[in-house]
């Protein structure tokens, strides 16, 4: 696994942002969720039912290889590792050293000898094997690049497997709607969210089939499930037998 970040500029896809401000989105992160990480605990159940059910959704298997994105202190790894068992492989991703230190933390005091974490930028780091299925939960709407990081996890994903992705959105609908803009305003300072990309919209530009199949708190939180679909060169890699 490696991180490209300190190397060349990350190719930004968002046309409203250079290679400086995508940089200081990162380092802004990085301040921010260092310092929530010591506070993550308070909290971290209450999107429980909700990453139970994006986890579920994955559809794994025993022996699966999975990403998880932006894991924060390790929130997901024991719901994940009880599906992949011993015989798993899980690699964490996330870019606060604070909070990669939690996750490890976690990881120690389980003994889990198959879950890896590394600080890394999901809009950069690069992985040396295939993941069978990926999750993000409230993460990918706060990377500074969302398309970006979408289109890393595509490239790390086997042919036919998942993208689950748990996040929120200032989306609140009917007369609430009237809350988004101080919703918004909420996330950015809370979180460090992007308000200038969709998490939805950028996983359909890169994967070929996106669908949000629950929404919860008055469309506040969502699940957006991202299929990556063989192409016809993998299709003809795999043989003439059908
Ligand atoms: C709201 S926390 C979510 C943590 C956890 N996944 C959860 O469900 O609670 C967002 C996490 O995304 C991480 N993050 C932000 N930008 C990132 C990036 N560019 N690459 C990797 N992780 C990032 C933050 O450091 C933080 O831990």
């Amino acid at each position: 696994m490696s991180d490209a970040s300190s190397g060349d500029e990350p190719s930004i896809r968002s046309e409203t942002m250079n290679a400086g401000a995508y940089e200081s989105h990162l380092a802004r992160s990085r301040r921010m969720w260092n310092r929530w990480s010591d506070w993550y605990g308070l909290s971290e159940s209450d999107f429980e039912p909700m990453r139970e059910e994006a986890i579920s959704r994955l559809g794994l298997g025993s022996g699966d290889r999975v990403l998880d994105i932006g894991c924060g202190p390790g929130v997901n790894f024991a719901s994940v590792r009880d599906e992949i068992g011993a015989d798993g492989e899980l690699v964490a991703v996330d870019y606060s050293p604070e909070m990669v230190s939690k996750a490890r933390d976690r990881v120690a005091e389980h003994g889990w000898d198959n879950v890896e974490v590394a600080c890394a930028d999901a809009g950069t780091v690069t992985f040396d094997e295939p993941f069978d299925a990926a999750i993000a939960t409230l993460s990918m709407s706060v990377m500074p690049d969302i398309e970006l990081a979408a289109e890393t996890v595509y490239r790390s994903l086997t042919p036919e497997s998942r993208f689950v992705v748990f996040d929120v959105r200032a989306g609140l609908g009917g007369a609430l709607g009237l809350l988004n803009p101080a919703v918004e305003l909420f996330l950015r300072w809370y979180a460090n969210w992007n308000p200038d990309d969709d998490v939805v919209e950028s996983l359909t530009a890169v994967f070929e089939s996106v669908e949000v199949v629950e929404t919860y708190m008055a469309g506040f939180a969502y699940t957006a499930m991202a299929e990556k679909r063989p192409t016809a060169t993998d299709e003809s890699a795999a043989g003439c037998n059908s």
